[in-house]
């Protein structure tokens, strides 16, 4: 047998000696914990924190297999308790340097403070508020944009509803528990939920998600204007904008004003359309006074430019139907459309001046449209009536070759 040269042997042993420290070092870490929690060890394996082990947020000793032992460990917490949640949770989350690596924000807990469920949970004790692993669960925490989590846009109204459509839950807070239903029945839920659009908002879109509060009489208008920008810019131009609640009182409106809700609610938004003059106004203003005027008066250049519109548009498709080449009526009337609705937004001023100038180009535009097909029309008869001497012409050439005919065969008859 050849002999192993020196080198050769302190390699060996070194490999030896690394696999050694290596198995120890593996007993040492193994989880036994895992031995009797088979489903946390699932959840946990499948979620965002597959890294962790169970001792980082429960503590215990993870070396023994015995029940007394593994949970006896000073350390322990069952978490059962949510500010041993919220605690444990912002241990990581609010380490700055530990969320850098992973791109994400170490707010949560500060925004969490603000909102009511902090406020509740951590300076009252109160245990049924939302804290963290209410609205994301605890061992299967997935991202947000995971369509199985919790805080995926189109489940976040059902997570918030677990505790807001519980009305015993919410009859001890003085608040409503139809918010959940409301909302689904919203165009925004329709869009959400039906349509899959995730522009769309959910509950933490208005509310934030760490620091859920309601927003404010002034942030409403915020919120809204965040996706409906131009609304609420013309907003700023009507005789409501800024208005405070004295003044409400003072004109013996009881809703407070605010902004876009009072007149298109919060929860139940529905689309829009021109009965909202009729639904909205009366509900501060009386018949007979100058806000109701101007709502008529708003209403009606709407209205006209919708009517005048829709009867265009009727008349460019029959004109279709009868074959007539209607490719330039078709592009003027989506020009007009693109006129209405810029009066459905410019409406927001509540003032006709400000509709007036678009409400007369929108005229303008279908008055083109109409002419348009008049013309289209026009010719079509006359082509039709050209069609008569040509006949006359084809009838009159067939009575003269007949005739013709008739005296050759009376001719060559014998
Ligand atoms: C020998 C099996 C066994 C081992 C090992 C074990 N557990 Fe448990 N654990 C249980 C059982 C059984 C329960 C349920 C007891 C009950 O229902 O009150 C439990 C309950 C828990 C609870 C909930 C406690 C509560 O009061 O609600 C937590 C948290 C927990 N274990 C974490 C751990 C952690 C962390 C480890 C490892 C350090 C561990 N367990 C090791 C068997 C075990
Ligand atoms: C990211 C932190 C985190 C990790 C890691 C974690 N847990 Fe938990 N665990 C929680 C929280 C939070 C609760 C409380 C849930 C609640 O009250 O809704 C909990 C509750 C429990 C309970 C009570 C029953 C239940 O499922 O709610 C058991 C048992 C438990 N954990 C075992 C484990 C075991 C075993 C592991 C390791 C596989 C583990 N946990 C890892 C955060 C964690
Ligand atoms: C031991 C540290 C630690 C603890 C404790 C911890 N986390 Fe995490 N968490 C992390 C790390 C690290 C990540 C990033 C993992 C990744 O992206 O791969 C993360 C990711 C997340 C994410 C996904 C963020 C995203 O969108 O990418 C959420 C949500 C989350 N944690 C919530 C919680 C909650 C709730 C608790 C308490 C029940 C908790 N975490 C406890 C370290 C921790
Ligand atoms: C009221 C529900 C709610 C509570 C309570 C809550 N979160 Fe969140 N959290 C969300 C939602 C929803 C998202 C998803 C982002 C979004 O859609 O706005 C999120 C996102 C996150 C993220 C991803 C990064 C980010 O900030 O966008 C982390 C990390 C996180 N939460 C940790 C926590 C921690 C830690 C706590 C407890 C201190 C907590 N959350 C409490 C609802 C909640
Ligand atoms: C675990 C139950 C629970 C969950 C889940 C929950 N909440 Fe709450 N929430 C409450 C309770 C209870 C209150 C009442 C606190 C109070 O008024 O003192 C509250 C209060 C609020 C308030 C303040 C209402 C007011 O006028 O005082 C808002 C806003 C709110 N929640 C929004 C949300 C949103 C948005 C979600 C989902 C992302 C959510 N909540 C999830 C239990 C929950
Ligand atoms: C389009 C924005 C928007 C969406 C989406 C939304 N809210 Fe609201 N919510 C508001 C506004 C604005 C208020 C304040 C109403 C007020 O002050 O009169 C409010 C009020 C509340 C309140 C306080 C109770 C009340 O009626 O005064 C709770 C609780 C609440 N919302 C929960 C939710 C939940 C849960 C969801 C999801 C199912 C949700 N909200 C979806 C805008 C929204
Ligand atoms: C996260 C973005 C977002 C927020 C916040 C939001 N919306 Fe919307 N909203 C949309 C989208 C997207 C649509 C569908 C596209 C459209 O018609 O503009 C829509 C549609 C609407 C419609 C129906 C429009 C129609 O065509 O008839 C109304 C009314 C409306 N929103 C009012 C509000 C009010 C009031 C608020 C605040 C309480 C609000 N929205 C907050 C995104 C948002
Ligand atoms: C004084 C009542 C009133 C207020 C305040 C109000 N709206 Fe409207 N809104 C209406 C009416 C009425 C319509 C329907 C116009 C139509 O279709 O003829 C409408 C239509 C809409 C539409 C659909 C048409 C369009 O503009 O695209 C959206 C979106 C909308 N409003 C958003 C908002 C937002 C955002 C705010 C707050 C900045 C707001 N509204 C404030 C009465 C109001
Ligand atoms: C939530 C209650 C509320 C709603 C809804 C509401 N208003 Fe008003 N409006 C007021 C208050 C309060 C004032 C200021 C006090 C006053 O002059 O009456 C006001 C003022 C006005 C003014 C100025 C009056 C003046 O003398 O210069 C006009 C115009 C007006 N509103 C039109 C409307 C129209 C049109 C609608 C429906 C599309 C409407 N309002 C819906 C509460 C409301």
């Amino acid at each position: 047998m050849r002999q192993l040269r020196l080198p050769q042997k302190l390699g060996w042993a070194a490999i030896l000696l690394s696999l050694l420290v290596f198995r120890a070092a593996a007993r040492a870490e193994e989880n036994l914990c895992l031995e009797c929690h088979e489903d946390q060890k699932k959840a946990l394996a499948g979620s965002v924190h597959t890294g962790l082990t169970c001792t980082q947020c429960h503590g215990g000793n993870p070396a023994s297999d015995d029940y007394e032992t593994a949970h006896a460990a000073k350390d322990f917490k069952p978490l059962s308790d949510k500010r041993d949640i919220v605690a444990k949770c912002a241990s990581c989350h609010s380490d700055v340097r530990m969320m850098n690596p992973y791109g994400l924000q170490a707010d949560q807990l500060e925004r969490y403070k603000t909102s009511k469920h902090g406020e509740q949970l951590l300076q009252h004790g109160d245990q049924k508020v939302a804290a963290c692993a209410d609205c994301h669960g605890s061992h299967d925490i997935l991202k947000a944009k995971s369509p199985q989590a919790r805080t995926f846009p189109g489940n976040v109204p059902q997570t918030c509803g677990r505790c807001h459509a519980d009305a015993k839950l919410m009859a001890g807070y003085n608040l409503p528990s139809d918010v959940l239903e409301k909302y689904k029945s919203s165009y925004h839920a329709h869009l959400l939920l039906e349509k899959g659009d995730l522009s769309a908002p959910t509950c933490v879109t208005c509310h934030g998600n760490h620091g859920a509060t309601p927003p404010g009489t002034r942030e409403v208008g915020q919120v809204c204007g965040k996706c409906h920008g131009r609304q609420a810019e013309l907003f700023e131009k009507s005789p409501h904008a800024g208005l405070l609640n004295e003044d409400l009182k003072r004109a013996g409106a009881t809703p407070r004003f605010h902004e876009c809700i009072s007149c298109h609610g919060n929860h139940a938004i529905q689309k829009a359309s021109i009965n909202l003059f009729d639904q909205s106004c009366t509900r501060c203003h009386t018949d007979g006074t100058k806000p109701i005027a101007v709502r008529d008066a708003v209403a009606k250049i709407v209205g006209d430019a919708n009517r005048d519109f829709e009867q265009a548009d009727a008349r460019v498709r029959q004109a279709e139907l009868r074959g007539l080449a209607t490719e330039e009526e078709q592009l003027l009337l989506g020009e007009a459309r693109t006129q209405v609705t810029q009066l459905e937004v410019l409406q927001h001023t509540l003032s006709p001046e400000f509709l007036q100038p678009v409400a007369a180009h929108s005229a303008e535009i279908i008055g083109q449209t109409v002419s348009g097909v008049a013309t289209l029309e026009r010719v079509e008869r006359w082509k039709r009536l050209a069609l008569i001497p040509i006949w006359l012409f084809f009838i009159v050439m067939a009575g003269l070759f007949w005739l013709k005919w008739r005296q050759l065969a009376r001719r060559r008859r014998p």
